[in-house]
């Protein structure tokens, strides 16, 4: 049995979302791997087709039926109403496109490529959509904090506030699909030029943390090719093999990406303000993918990078309330500023789930295994080593025993604040392998290991005061949470539990500190308010380190 199952007070993940179905085989879950591989193959036999905004959908999918059998489709809304149809056979495509016709080359100098994005046209199936019910559109993003503030008021605890938001902001299936169509159509381009590359998604589209709005990471592998030179060695041929020799990895890789970028620019049908940014540690281009209505950043292969996405993969389906308090500590950093989408000394998504994980490792007993427990249970298949890094964990999730801990969301979160704002930044860093805070290794403010580079932090951009500013918000969090009366606050109709934390601190918040504080003498408070005082630093040095 998985972790998930073993807890009876937890409600289960929400099954109608996205990313929690696992389909099985031979008994058990699909591996992370297994699951990619099927979604990409997926995405290769679907289409996008814009369509008019009054629309017969029985007479389109019938129209299209003659070209093949449909497997699966929705219609969604990105600046006009569009079809996602994905065929059961790729040869549908083929079949559909030969009788679609390409602009007069004349008019609109054509470059001769063939797409999967469709406009639909036809005059007579269009004039009798109106009579027939409306289509029913697939949201593609989540709805507005002040509206999930008022949903959550009407949940009858934090636990049920925390699944509602998990349900509200994670991806959809449908939302997962055209991911991986954007991936699969940016792959008909890098196969222009490089034939046996795929370009797959990684990072939040695909570690169960990604919530709906957020950027497609995207690579391109080569490994496939790669596989198949090392098995050809042993002939008496040295194939020049594709790219010219050069003379380092970095500089290929920045080759690569220059001219798949200027491609994507010139010729990538609804590719626009592409981006190169080649210089970056890691080289990538960005580029806005208007038919799906992604942001998309797209770079070569890093193995280390896809390793951590499987990683948070395997932590995100252990137990529904990992991903629940990731999604809220996420959406609470975000309204209080402590993330951005703009880079910055701000801690990052990556940073903050990692701050989660570990948390969860913590707990006594723990909710989830640590990256070397994980690692134990590793069988010959798992093995991967990536330079001189030990990469190797357990991929299938059976092999990982259920835990005993039975807390709640509500204790959960509580917990999380009370944890970090009291933790020893300035003597201890994060370390997720071992599942303990261990000696900092070198003087940053905030040091969370790479859990597969154990000699980078990958919070090493964050600077003193926002891990001071992160310090403060945990604590005033905690606070009101300890101190909230909820039958109070559900009856004076004031956000309460969660919804209280998503307000942003300050004069309108009823139940920040400087509002609430009048009349409590208790020592507690009140040293507690002093360490809140930035300019009275010397409480929150102590804590946070200098
Ligand atoms: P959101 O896009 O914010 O939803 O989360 P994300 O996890 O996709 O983060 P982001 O797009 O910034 O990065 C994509 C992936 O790159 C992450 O999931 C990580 O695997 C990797 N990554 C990002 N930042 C770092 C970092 O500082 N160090 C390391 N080692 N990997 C990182
Ligand atoms: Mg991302």
């Amino acid at each position: 049995p998985a972790w998930a199952l073993s807890r009876g007070s937890v409600r289960p993940a929400p099954r109608r979302r996205g990313g929690r179905r696992h389909a099985e085989v031979n008994g058990r879950k699909k591996t992370f791997t297994e699951l990619q591989t099927e979604r990409l193959e997926q995405a290769e036999r679907t289409v996008l087709i814009k369509c008019p905004s009054k629309i017969s959908e029985k007479k389109l999918l019938q129209y299209l039926s003659s070209h093949g059998k449909i497997n699966s489709h929705f219609f969604f809304e990105n600046r006009g109403i569009h079809a996602l149809i994905e065929f059961s056979d790729k040869n549908s495509i083929a079949s559909l496109q030969d009788v679609i016709g390409i602009p007069g080359a004349t008019e609109h100098h054509v470059v001769p490529f063939k797409s999967r994005l469709f406009t639909f046209t036809m005059k007579n199936l269009v004039a009798q959509a109106a009579a027939e019910t409306q289509i029913r559109l697939s949201p593609q993003s989540h709805i507005p904090v002040k509206d999930l503030i008022q949903k959550l008021c009407g949940a009858d605890s934090i636990s049920s506030q925390m699944y509602t938001l998990l349900n509200e902001y994670q991806l959809t299936e449908e939302n997962i699909k055209l991911r991986y169509l954007a991936c699969s159509l940016v792959s008909d381009f890098a196969r222009a030029y490089f034939p046996d590359s795929v370009v797959k998604p990684f990072g939040s589209s695909v570690n169960t943390f990604g919530k709906l709005g957020c950027d497609v990471d995207m690579f391109l592998d080569f490994n496939e090719a790669r596989k198949h030179i090392k098995k050809m060695t042993k002939g008496p041929f040295e194939m020049e093999y594709q790219l010219k020799r050069l003379p380092s990895e970095r500089l290929a890789t920045q080759k690569i990406l220059s001219v798949i970028g200027d491609c994507l620019d010139h010729f990538g049908p609804g590719c626009v303000s592409v981006q190169k940014i080649l210089n970056a540690r890691c080289p990538l281009v960005k580029f806005s993918h208007q038919p799906t209505g992604f942001q998309c950043d797209l770079s070569v292969s890093n193995s280390i990078a896809i390793k951590s996405s499987e990683l948070l993969y395997i932590y995100g389906c252990l137990d529904s309330r990992v991903r629940a308090l990731v999604f809220s500590i996420r959406c609470w950093a975000r309204v209080h500023g402590l993330t951005n989408s703009v880079p910055g000394a701000w801690i990052t998504n990556f940073s903050l789930t990692m701050m989660v994980i570990f948390f969860l490792q913590k707990r006594s007993p723990p909710i989830i295994p640590t990256v070397d427990q994980l690692r134990a249970l590793a069988d010959d298949e798992d093995r991967h080593v990536i330079g001189s890094y030990d990469c190797s964990f357990v991929s299938d999730l059976s092999k990982i025993n259920p835990t005993k801990n039975t807390e709640t969301l509500d204790e959960l979160l509580y917990s999380f604040f009370e944890y970090f704002g009291s933790f020893d930044f300035r003597k201890n860093s994060i370390n997720l392998r071992k599942g303990k805070e261990v000696n900092k290794p070198e003087s940053c403010p905030l040091y969370i290991w790479n859990p597969f580079e154990q000699d980078l932090n990958i919070s090493k951009n964050v600077n003193q005061p926002q891990l001071e500013k992160f310090v403060a918000l945990a604590r005033e969090s905690a606070w009101i949470l300890k101190k909230e009366d909820k039958t109070q606050r559900m009856i004076s109709k004031e956000p309460w539990g969660l919804a209280a934390l998503l307000i942003p601190f300050g004069k309108n918040n009823p139940n920040t500190i400087k509002n609430r504080a009048k009349g409590i003498g208790s020592e507690t408070i009140k040293s507690l308010l002093d360490s809140l005082k930035l300019s009275n630093v010397n409480n929150l040095q102590k804590a946070v380190g200098k």
